[in-house]
């Protein structure tokens, strides 16, 4: 019998078509940037899919105590990060006056509203019910943004690790409410400074989760200090106040107690 099924190609297992059909710009012409602001977009939501994914990869190395595969998985989320920071440059070549060729028909459209942003948010600590209520109920978005609400977030996947280490992590910790932000704790910090002066392995890893956050908080300057140059002070398509609003969320560190440990090493 003849084999009818087709030879896998480039095109086929990529599905490239599908792929080339996806950029649809709105404004008449369409304007020469907003392929490039699709483009972009779409990147991004790529990045964060694969984010996600190597989060989940490290949380479960974490858990089956694989501290070096951790470790190497968290060193290509950290290289995927420079490269999501360094892409803003590309964004930054188009002027004010290029995006506001188009900026009208975005009407509410704003990464505001990425989901999976707000995941990510979520597996590191930064959660919020009120995010989830933006999505409609029983969408993609929705069940993804609740499922990790309520689930552990990475710096609880790091506290489990230590106490499995021999660390002496106090209970309430380990059984903490994982529906909120991890809260600065002296009791961590005395086991963090501790851990630095004679664990070398356990430290390094502790360098790599400061990486991580001071990645995202990069993510986050570039992002508001592009915003200011493109719309100055305009208020944002997602409802609000702009630059302002995004200036806000900088400089939040996501491991407080990482940070809180420095002075006193
Ligand atoms: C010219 C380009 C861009 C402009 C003018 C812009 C503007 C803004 C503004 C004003 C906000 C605040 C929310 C609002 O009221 O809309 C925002 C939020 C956000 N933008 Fe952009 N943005 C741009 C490009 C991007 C790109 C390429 C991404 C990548 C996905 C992105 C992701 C986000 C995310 C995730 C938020 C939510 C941040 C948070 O709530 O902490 N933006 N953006």
């Amino acid at each position: 019998m003849a084999d009818t099924t087709a030879a896998v190609t480039y095109g086929s297992y990529l599905k490239i078509e599908e792929l080339l059909a996806l950029q649809q710009p709105r404004s008449e012409g369409p304007e020469h940037d907003e392929l490039l602001f699709i483009v972009i977009h779409q990147v991004y939501e790529l990045w964060f899919k694969e984010l996600l994914h190597e989060f989940d990869r490290i949380a479960a190395l974490l858990t089956a105590d694989e501290t070096s595969r951790a470790q190497h998985t968290l060193k290509r989320v950290l290289t995927i990060l420079k490269v999501m920071v360094a892409q803003l440059d590309i964004l930054e070549t188009m002027t004010p006056l290029e995006f506001l060729s188009f900026r009208a028909r975005l009407d509410a459209a704003s990464g505001f509203q990425s989901d999976q942003f707000r995941q990510i948010e979520f597996v590191l600590g930064v959660k919020s019910e009120q995010a989830i209520r933006r999505f409609s109920e029983h969408g993609r978005a929705r069940s993804a943004l609740e499922t990790r609400y309520h689930a552990p977030t990475l710096w609880d996947a790091f506290l489990q690790y230590l106490a499995r280490e021999g660390y002496n992590v106090p209970a309430a910790r380990l059984q903490r409410d994982p529906t909120t932000a991890p809260e600065p704790s002296p009791e961590i910090q005395e086991i963090l400074i501790d851990l630095y002066r004679r664990d070398v392995k356990n430290a390094e890893l502790c360098e790599r989760l400061v990486d991580l956050d001071e990645g995202i908080q990069e993510w986050r300057y570039r992002h508001a200090k592009m915003v200011e140059r493109t719309i100055g002070a305009k208020p944002g398509t997602g409802g609000s106040s702009g630059a302002a609003y995004l200036r806000e969320t900088v400089g939040r560190p996501l491991f407080p107690d990482l940070w809180a440990i420095r002075s006193r090493l």
